[in-house]
């Protein structure tokens, strides 16, 4: 444990006399409920955030009705903004009610200096509000927020720290998200993930091997390795060491059965990783490539740093020497001074590349981004493109999922199906979803599925031996 762990572990145990104190003045067991909104990567913070809730003595709900509820916020289009303030005037409504209530806000949002004002100005009930960069330090922001009566607000500009030692809850007990590194040095000129999550840091692989040991001794048989650019892990590291080493040390580590990593930038996807891949029992087939967009004028102007033609290449690459690979992405619509000759040119790589699912965004315009001062596209324009693209989308993606109809493949079985209990919700390795009957005993196992139907983006299928 590093010096900011021993301390934390110290807050822990004070905010459990302040979570004592609350205990009596509320008359109950205090609740709490942390909501997610955006990436992975806010999914594992919210899991930590609930590990120190536990520890400090709250039970852990879903109910935003609980006596604190925590907003782990994502700032990457304006409507994660917008949904957060909308979702901010409920909770208000509800603290009328039950002035006991506590009400936090953390996340990418709050990194944002204008959304910090906005808090300050229109939204006084918020109880207390920290950044990314000091998530680690939430127990001891309890005990600020519990000794105050007014909005405690701690963000930090930036961090060097990797405090990773802490209670964490996880979500699920079979699979599970792991930092290797944070932040992001490509400032893409659209995006503000640079700004609101600092400079890119990697974690040292025995930390991270360590991590995933235990882990593994816990249950877990999937893990995803989570990053901004994970293709440029261990730049910052004083020894040599790239993301190809660490999946091969990974590789290596008892019970677990398939790895996963999120996200790839495609300048930086190394021969040596298509080898790691293409060697590897446990690697998912599936890579999430995001394209962002297939013109080279904009891919300029975006500062990708690679063209059309090189992303074709390597993606034809990668599905000639992994057949049975996955390929997703992520596209922008609308980026400044786009033209409808540069969405056909998106759509050509669609086309060629043939995604097995693409998420597809309209443009939005982020305050302190290069792109922000750029000459912004007219609505109409971005509406009727982003509408084009979707159909090419959908198109390839069903006839690219469909291809394994028929066939018997390995399912992770995650949870029972929300429309029908009979059902259960299977991963393939490539990151389709197989719908099957079965029983929710086999939950957190992995079953191989006959994939009877593709409906689209999904499958149904029936359990069987292969
Ligand atoms: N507008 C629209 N989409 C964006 N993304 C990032 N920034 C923006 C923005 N300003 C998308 C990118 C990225 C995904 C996580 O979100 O496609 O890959
Ligand atoms: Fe944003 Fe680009 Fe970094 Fe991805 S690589 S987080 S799109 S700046």
């Amino acid at each position: 444990m590093n010096k900011d762990e021993i301390i934390q572990q110290k807050y822990i145990q004070k905010a459990k006399a302040y979570v004592e104190e609350y205990k009596k003045l509320i008359g109950h067991e205090p609740s709490s409920c942390v909501v997610t909104f955006g990436c992975q990567m806010n999914a594992r913070d919210s899991e930590k955030l609930c590990g120190i809730l536990e520890k400090a003595g709250f039970i852990l709900t879903d109910d935003e009705n609980a006596d604190l509820v925590v907003y782990n916020t994502c700032t990457v289009r304006d409507n994660a903004n917008q949904r957060v303030y909308g979702r901010l005037g409920f909770l208000h409504s509800m603290k009328k009610k039950n002035p006991n209530k506590k009400i936090v806000l953390c996340g990418c949002m709050t990194q944002e200096e204008s959304v910090v004002q906005k808090i300050r100005e229109s939204y006084g009930f918020v109880d207390l509000v920290f950044g990314t960069h000091n998530i680690f330090k939430f127990a001891e922001l309890l005990c600020d927020m519990f000794s105050s009566d007014e909005m405690v607000v701690d963000i930090w500009e930036d961090t060097d720290k990797i405090v990773e030692e802490l209670p964490t809850k996880r979500k699920f007990s079979y699979k599970s998200g792991i930092n290797i590194m944070f932040g992001c040095n490509n400032f893409c000129t659209y995006c503000i993930v640079p700004y609101v999550r600092g400079r890119e840091r990697s974690r040292e692989p025995e930390d991270i091997v360590n991590e995933i040991e235990k882990l593994s001794k816990d249950g877990v048989k999937e893990i995803m390795l989570l990053g901004q650019n994970v293709n440029s892990y261990g730049k910052n590291l004083d020894r040599d060491v790239t993301f190809a080493d660490l999946l091969r040390m990974v590789e290596k580590i008892d019970g677990i059965e398939r790895i996963r990593f999120m996200t790839s930038h495609p300048k930086d996807l190394s021969d040596e990783l298509i080898e790691v891949m293409k060697d590897s029992e446990k690697i998912c087939r599936h890579l999430h490539l995001p394209l962002q967009s297939g013109s080279d004028r904009i891919l300029k102007a975006m500062n990708r740093r690679y063209t059309k033609e090189s992303y074709i290449d390597l993606a034809l690459r990668i599905r000639k020497e992994i057949p049975d690979i996955a390929i997703t992405t992520d596209i922008i619509v609308g980026f400044p001074g786009e033209t409808d000759e540069d969405v056909d040119d998106t759509i050509d790589v669609v086309r060629r590349v043939k995604f097995d699912n693409a998420f597809t965004f309209i443009y939005s315009k982020r305050t302190g981004t290069p792109a922000a001062s750029m000459e912004q596209v007219d609505e109409q324009t971005v509406k009727r493109n982003f509408d084009r693209l979707l159909r090419v989308v959908q198109e390839t993606a069903r006839e690219a999922v469909s291809k394994y109809e028929g066939q018997v493949m390995d399912a992770l079985c995650e949870d029972v199906n929300e429309h029908d209990p009979a059902l259960l919700n299977g991963r393939l390795s490539n990151n389709t979803i197989v719908h099957f009957p079965g029983s929710p005993d086999l939950i957190g196992s992995i079953v191989p599925v006959r994939l009877t139907e593709c409906h689209g983006f999904y499958y149904i299928g029936e359990l069987c031996r292969k």
